[in-house]
């Protein structure tokens, strides 16, 4: 592909479906390469509309919205940086040739829904997983688990991310709860979850995977060092890079993501997610894009997330070498307030090796994340204690 002058009739037109702090980098990096970027979010103001040429607020999962907004900015690319979007009429503007989608709308339809992925990874592609079933009813949710997924099990609506709506049952009296919470939590069809199994993991990973083109045009895949993190309802509060693996397991972890990236296809970088006990491991789900977990590689790789799934899906070359060991960690909001300020950053910056982003985010909740601290040092222990350090010393208070 050649690029263009943004802004004149040789434009590369890239339209990002979902502006938030990952999008927002996306854009920073398309806008380094002279891209011209259309920033879509469902409210003003998110951050990648901050750094983008045009800014829209439209709901994505309404695909008439969705396909006026593409006929009028008329994109070469459209890249999905949520998952809730009409992925149907991602497929047929896909079809008819109006833009590409980034990876695929395929890929963006079959990961919006656990179902979708989870059939593909372990029924058709054979990719080890936790033990699994999916019920559309309380009935049929204690079945399942009556039937086989057993104690402990995590109970997850089919449509929903970041931990909403996820519980982890220990016995029976946790059921019901868990159904109702689910029910709640969930983004479109609230009837629906997934009993996983719970994994009694030694850590997890996020392999992130991309698939590029190569000198000879043909596209390859590269493998990101692996990132490890910390969880806390269902939601990344800790990542770092590389994770120590033993020699079996991270071959395995990428010939899981080789799988499942080759099999969603398309060009952009991906976040597989996996855990890791000994040398086992289990698939447990992937974004075709990139991942929350991976803002560490903004302090660790030669080229971080966003700038390879820039170069990946304009067809240019990546690396995906390490610089220096690093860490992230989460500043969140801690309250529930528009327009907040944040004191302690020069404090922050004290910290040896460390960096801060703060996304610009209009609206703070208590657990919104605002903000990320990164950190680098000799080892991932102490970048993990750096950056920790570092985003405590970010305080979130009134604006006014
Ligand atoms: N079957 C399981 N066994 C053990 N732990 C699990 C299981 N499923 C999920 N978890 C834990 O919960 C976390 C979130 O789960 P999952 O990734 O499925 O949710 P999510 O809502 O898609 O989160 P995100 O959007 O942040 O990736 C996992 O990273 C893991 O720590
Ligand atoms: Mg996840």
């Amino acid at each position: 592909m050649k690029l263009g002058t943004p802004l004149s009739p040789s434009s590369t037109r890239v339209m990002l479906l979902g502006a938030g702090e990952l999008g927002k980098e996306v854009i920073i990096a398309l806008q380094r390469l002279g891209v011209e970027v259309i920033a879509v979010d469902r409210y003003a103001n998110a951050p990648g509309q901050q750094v983008a040429h045009r800014a829209h607020v439209i709901n994505m999962a309404d695909p008439k919205a969705l396909r006026a907004l593409v006929e009028q900015e008329k994109p070469q690319l459209i890249v999905p940086e949520i998952e809730a979007i009409a992925t149907d009429e991602l497929l047929n503007i896909e079809r008819e040739g109006l833009a590409t989608v980034i990876p695929t709308a395929r890929a963006a339809q079959l990961t919006m829904n656990r179902e979708g992925i989870r059939r593909l990874a372990a029924e058709e592609l054979g990719l080890a997983t936790s033990p699994y079933a999916f019920a559309s009813s309380l009935a049929e949710m204690r079945a399942a688990i009556d039937g086989g997924i057993g104690y402990p099990c995590v109970i997850k609506p089919v449509m929903s991310s970041s931990g909403k709506g996820q519980s982890k049952v220990n016995g029976p009296e946790d059921v019901e709860a868990a159904w109702n919470y689910a029910a709640s939590g969930g983004r479109v069809d609230a009837g629906r979850v997934i009993v996983e199994g719970f994994i009694n993991f030694d850590y997890e990973i996020t392999q992130l995977t991309v698939r590029a083109r190569g000198a000879s045009g043909k596209v390859e895949t590269h493998f990101c060092e692996p990132i490890g993190h910390v969880q806390v309802q269902g939601d990344y509060v800790e990542s770092w890079q590389p994770q120590p693996m033993s020699e079996k397991a991270l071959q395995a972890a990428r010939d899981m993501a080789k799988k499942v990236t080759d099999s969603l296809g398309g060009l952009g970088i991906f976040g597989v997610e996996l855990f890791i006990s000994g040398d086992q491991v289990w698939f447990s789900e992937v974004s075709p894009r990139p991942h929350d977990t991976g803002m560490v590689t903004m302090c660790t790789q030669r080229m971080n997330e966003f700038e390879l799934h820039a170069r990946a899906i304009l067809g240019l070359p990546v690396d995906v070498s390490l610089r220096r060991s690093g860490a992230s960690a989460v500043i969140y909001g801690g309250m529930e307030a528009k327009g907040i300020a944040f004191e302690g950053v020069a404090e922050a910056l004290q910290v040896p090796e460390s960096d801060v982003r703060l996304f610009g985010k209009p609206e703070s909740f208590t657990r919104r994340r605002m903000g990320v601290a990164l950190a680098n040092a000799d080892s991932v222990e102490e970048a993990r204690e750096r950056a920790k350090t570092a985003a405590g010393k970010v305080k979130p208070v009134t604006g006014s």
